[in-house]
């Protein structure tokens, strides 16, 4: 152990290429295994820690922070930070840093291959056919819903809302309609051909809505009973975001019900415990909060997290800081 290198925590096993970055600047202490540590377990960990290379599942709270005086970077492998009271860092002059722009094509790629597989029924079908129940061919049979040509709604019109809007337009003719905090300029509007609207206009227009907003107090069940029922029954609900912005129970009730077609689920309010209403239903495709899992956007995230935590604690400009306004530290 070199006492004279400042000590970082890595929560979470990583690529060795985020060690090999840490390692020349930092004592490491790097957790081996995919096991989340219990709060307790991170209060001890991060004990004369000057860093915390985190992950979404690792809560950095006002309490941990207090209870760990000496960190001064918490640097999360992730772009959502709904897992970090940045306020309570701020405060604390602690930097946080995310890992924007990585992920954006790749998490919108997925977006748009869970969009067809609700629309298109695909794991239902995969699911009759493994389970030897396709008997013959019949004019309606697994017929779902068209993407080309209709109309997608896009909730939270950041990077990836962006980016999700260009595959719609450009790749499936779709038309674009969107609801976000605040309006785009004009022009981006233009490139993207997309139409902003209030968002029950947004519920009430889309064949297709996809939800790819931050979670926090205010957009939590943002999507609730009320929300749904202004939607389509023809249409689809697919969220990409955070758990919390829906509200699974009155989403299950839809879905079995038939107030809406389908959805398709990449995220759950208490992953990875998922609803048990949502697994017995049929028109709900549920993936494992996927979207950003290519190696390549993997590899990139853990190298940027590494980075900022290198430039945060050595004095450098971190690439990606939420909170610059703590700098330097
Ligand atoms: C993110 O980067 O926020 C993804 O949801 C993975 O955690």
């Amino acid at each position: 152990m070199d006492v004279t290198k400042p000590k970082v925590l890595v929560a979470r096993r990583v690529p060795a290429t985020v060690i090999d970055k840490l390692s020349p600047h930092f004592d490491v202490d790097a957790v081996q295994g995919d096991g989340v540590l219990t709060p307790d377990e991170l209060r001890a960990r991060l004990q004369g820690k000057a860093g915390a290379y985190v992950t979404g599942t690792e809560r950095i709270t006002a309490e941990l922070l207090d209870a760990c005086p000496e960190l001064r970077a918490v640097c999360t492998m992730s772009v959502g930070y709904n897992h970090i009271d940045l306020a309570a860092c701020t405060a604390r002059r602690v930097l946080v840093t995310n890992t924007p722009d990585v992920l954006t094509e790749t998490t919108a790629d997925f977006g748009f291959a869970l969009l067809m597989a609700t629309a298109r029924r695909m794991s239902e079908g995969e699911r009759l056919l493994r389970d030897g129940r396709w008997r013959s061919w019949s004019w309606d049979f697994l017929a779902g819903s068209d993407i080309h040509g209709t109309t997608l709604g896009i909730l939270g019109m950041g990077r990836i809302g962006q980016a999700i809007a260009r595959r719609g337009r450009f790749g499936f003719g779709m038309n674009i309609v969107y609801h976000n905090r605040s309006r785009l300029p004009a022009d981006i509007e233009g490139q993207l051909g997309a139409r902003y609207a209030s968002k029950d206009d947004l519920l009430r227009q889309a064949d297709h809505l996809i939800l790819v907003l931050p979670y926090s107090a205010a957009s939590h069940h943002c999507m609730g009973a009320a929300e749904i029922a202004l939607m389509k029954p023809t249409a689809t609900l697919v969220n990409i975001a955070r758990g919390g912005i829906v509200d699974e129970d009155a989403l299950a009730a839809a879905l079995r019900d038939n107030r809406i077609a389908a959805a398709g689920l990449d995220v759950f309010e208490g992953e990875p415990r998922v609803n048990p209403a949502l697994l017995t239903l049929p028109n709900v495709v549920l993936t494992p909060h996927i979207a950003s899992a290519t190696m390549p956007t993997r590899l990139a995230m853990a190298g940027l997290a590494a980075d900022n935590l290198v430039a945060a604690l050595t004095g450098a400009a971190p690439p990606t800081p939420l909170n610059p306004e703590v700098l330097p530290l």
